[in-house]
C-alpha cells in the first residue's frame, strides 16, 4: 500500500515564502533547521526563520491547500494519505499550548488547539474518502521546542473526535533514537480504547517489540522506516534470521543526485 504524507513546510523561508505558524512564538533553540531538498546531491537543511501567526484566512487558504495536495495524491495513484500533524509540523504547533498561545477558536483550551487538525482532517476525509485517510501524531517529542504538558490529554481528545470521525488509522510516530523513553503502556491501552480503528507504531522498533505490542493488541501495524531503506527485502532477511545491511551514510537516505545510499543497498544474494 502507498501513503502520501501530506504537511506543510510552516517554519522556514525556503524560495522567499513567508513562514506561517499558530503564533508568532521564534524557535527558541537557534540549533533548529528544516530540510531543504538535496540541491547540491547531499540532505541539505537551513535554519528556520521567524514565523508570523496564521489570520483566519490563511487558516482556510492551508485546510483547501490540504485537500488539494490529498486530491492530487488519490489521483497520482496513492491508496490513501495520511495527514501530518506530529514533530513540530504546521498541526502539531496548533495542538501544543506552548507554540498555540491564540487567543481566538483555535487557541487556549484543548479543544480549541485541536480545532484546525479536526478541520483539516474532516476536509480531507470528506475530498478522499474517510477509509482513505489516516493521521500522524507524536504524543512524546519534546525536541524542537515541542515539549507541552498538556500534549497527552490533548491527543487523547483529538483521537476520540477522529474516532468520531471514522477516519481509517492513527500512525504514532515515537521517538527514534537509540535511549528515547518507549511510550508507557497505560498511554497505549487508553489510545486502544478511545480510537477504534488501526493504530500503527513506528519508531526504532524490531520485529520482536513489533510482535509483543500486536500480542498485547495495543497496535495492529508497525512501521519501519531506515531498516527498510538499508535493506529492500528486509522482511525477507527478517524471516530467514539473515544479517541486515547497515545505514553507511544517513545524508544520503535523503535522495540527492543519484542512487548511492538511496536506492543501491543490495538484496540478499
Ligand atoms: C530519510 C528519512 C526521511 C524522513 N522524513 C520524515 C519526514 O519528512 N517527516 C517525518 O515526520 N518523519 C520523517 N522520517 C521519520 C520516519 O517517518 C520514521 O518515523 C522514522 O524513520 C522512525 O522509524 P525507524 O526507526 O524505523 O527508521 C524520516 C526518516 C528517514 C529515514
Amino acid at each position: 500500500m502507498q501513503l502520501w504524507h501530506v504537511g506543510r513546510v510552516s517554519s522556514s523561508k525556503i524560495n522567499g515564502l513567508q513562514p506561517l505558524a499558530p503564533s508568532a512564538i521564534p524557535a527558541a533553540n537557534t540549533n533548529v533547521y528544516i530540510f531543504d531538498g538535496a540541491p547540491n546531491n547531499d540532505a541539505t537543511f537551513v535554519p528556520v526563520e521567524d514565523p508570523r501567526e496564521m489570520t483566519k484566512e490563511d487558516i482556510q487558504q492551508t485546510v483547501d491547500d490540504f485537500v488539494t495536495g490529498a486530491k492530487n495524491a488519490i489521483e497520482a495513484g496513492f491508496d490513501g494519505v495520511e495527514i501530518h500533524g506530529a514533530n513540530g509540523y504546521l498541526i502539531d504547533q496548533f495542538l501544543r499550548s506552548n507554540s498555540n498561545i491564540r487567543t481566538d477558536e483555535y487557541g487556549g483550551s484543548a479543544e480549541n488547539r485541536i480545532r484546525f487538525l479536526m478541520e483539516v482532517t474532516e476536509a480531507v476525509a470528506k475530498a478522499v474518502g474517510k477509509e482513505k485517510t489516516g493521521v500522524r501524531l507524536s504524543p512524546f517529542i519534546k525536541f524542537k521546542d515541542m515539549d507541552d504538558p498538556e500534549i497527552l490529554e490533548t491527543i487523547m481528545l483529538a483521537a476520540e473526535k477522529l474516532n468520531e470521525l471514522g477516519i481509517a488509522y492513527i500512525h504514532l510516530c515515537e521517538a527514534d533514537w537509540d535511549d528515547a523513553p518507549g511510550i508507557p503502556y497505560p498511554f497505549r491501552k487508553e489510545l486502544r480504547d478511545k480510537f477504534k480503528n488501526t493504530i500503527i507504531a513506528t519508531g526504532n522498533k524490531t520485529p520482536s517489540e513489533g510482535e509483543d505490542l500486536l500480542e498485547q493488541n495495543l497496535v495492529d501495524l508497525i512501521g519501519f522506516g531506515r531498516k527498510f531503506l538499508a535493506n529492500p527485502d528486509y522482511p525477507e532477511r527478517v524471516k530467514q534470521n539473515a544479517s541486515l545491511n547497515e545505514i553507511t551514510d544517513p545524508h544520503t537516505l535523503f535522495g540527492g543526485g543519484d542512487a548511492r545510499g538511496y536506492t543501491d543497498y543490495t538484496f540478499l544474494s
